[in-house]
């Protein structure tokens, strides 16, 4: 039976537990997995620009002894060609599996459906899986553990925090969400992030007021504007500038650590001074990108 990843949201504890241990063993011992991927073919399916997530996939499958096929999808010269069910179908007939970044959840869904092998979140409009595992191994990295320790996300509620919301309950981290009023989590999503947060005691606190970040581990934030919101920059600067991540609130939280997904936007979300600073965990979640999802790969293709 094929396993995909498109939320972590039905996994256990324990398996994410494993999986976060599982990445810490592939970055410390690679060539023990260097042909975890021997002779298997990746199709990377992008609807949407990206950097980390694209390069991150292919060299880490490299790495693993595997091959990545990279599918432009943004050109527009494939897009809307076939129906999606029928896309899925014919690249699990050479693919081993399907890593896809797509506008909607629900394409996801149908790949999943349709393709007889694994289908893994690239990033969606409501999820971006891959990106929760690097962060939390980034946590567990400098501090040691995750449970028990307080992440604060400020900023934009968004696919970004809902992975956040889910991996951060699973491994036991506890949430703080500050937002903007009428830019909240989605509510359904922080509703299952809860359930999953009591088997594990962690808690998860919503707020519009940025007192609510004191005493915080970690501050973490995201665009203000996700790829394929049009709204324009100055209409949001308003409502967002106010939750800057900065020196200041750095201070007054007392975080010791700021973190962000990346591609970052200095001076606004967060200030490029504090991307610079020693507290600034940016590039060892980018690396991690890769190290998380090479162990998604061995855990979903070497069973
Ligand atoms: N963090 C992240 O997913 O970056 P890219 O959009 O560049 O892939
Ligand atoms: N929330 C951002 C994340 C980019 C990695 C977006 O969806 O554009």
């Amino acid at each position: 039976m094929k396993q995909d990843l498109l939320t972590f949201a039905n996994w256990t504890p324990e398996a994410m537990e494993s999986l976060l241990k599982l990445a810490v063993e592939i970055k410390q011992a690679p060539a023990s997995y260097s042909n975890v991927l021997k002779g298997k073919s990746i199709v990377a399916l992008f609807e949407k620009p990206s950097l980390r997530t694209r390069v991150s996939f292919d060299i880490g499958i490299n790495k693993l002894g595997g091959h990545m096929v990279y599918l432009d999808v943004q050109s527009g010269k494939l897009a809307g060609r076939e129906d999606s069910v029928d896309t899925a179908a014919n690249l699990s007939c050479w693919a081993d599996a399907i890593v896809a970044r797509v506008f909607s959840h629900s394409t996801l869904e149908t790949y999943a459906e349709a393709a007889n092998v694994p289908v893994i979140n690239a990033l969606c409009d409501k999820y971006h899986p891959c990106q929760g595992l690097a962060d939390y191994l980034t946590m567990f990295e400098r501090f040691g553990k995750t449970t028990g320790l307080t992440m604060t996300y400020i900023g934009d509620g968004n696919n970004v925090t809902h992975s956040l919301l889910i991996v951060g309950a699973l491994l036991g981290c506890n949430q703080v969400v500050i937002t903007p009023k009428g830019h909240e989590a989605d509510a359904s999503i922080v509703a299952h992030a809860k359930a999953l947060a009591e088997k594990t005691g962690a808690t998860i606190v919503e707020s519009n007021e940025l007192e609510a970040a004191n005493g915080t581990d970690v501050i973490y934030t995201d665009t203000w504007l996700s790829m394929g919101d049009d709204t324009p920059l100055e209409t949001i600067k308003a409502t967002f500038m106010p939750y800057q991540v900065n020196e200041a609130l750095m201070e007054a939280s007392g975080a010791s650590c700021v973190m962000h997904c990346q591609p970052a936007h200095r001076d606004l979300e967060i200030t490029g001074s504090l991307i610079d600073s020693d507290k600034s965990l940016l590039m060892q979640q980018a690396e991690n990108r890769m190290h998380g999802q090479n162990a998604i790969l061995t855990q979903l293709l070497s069973a």
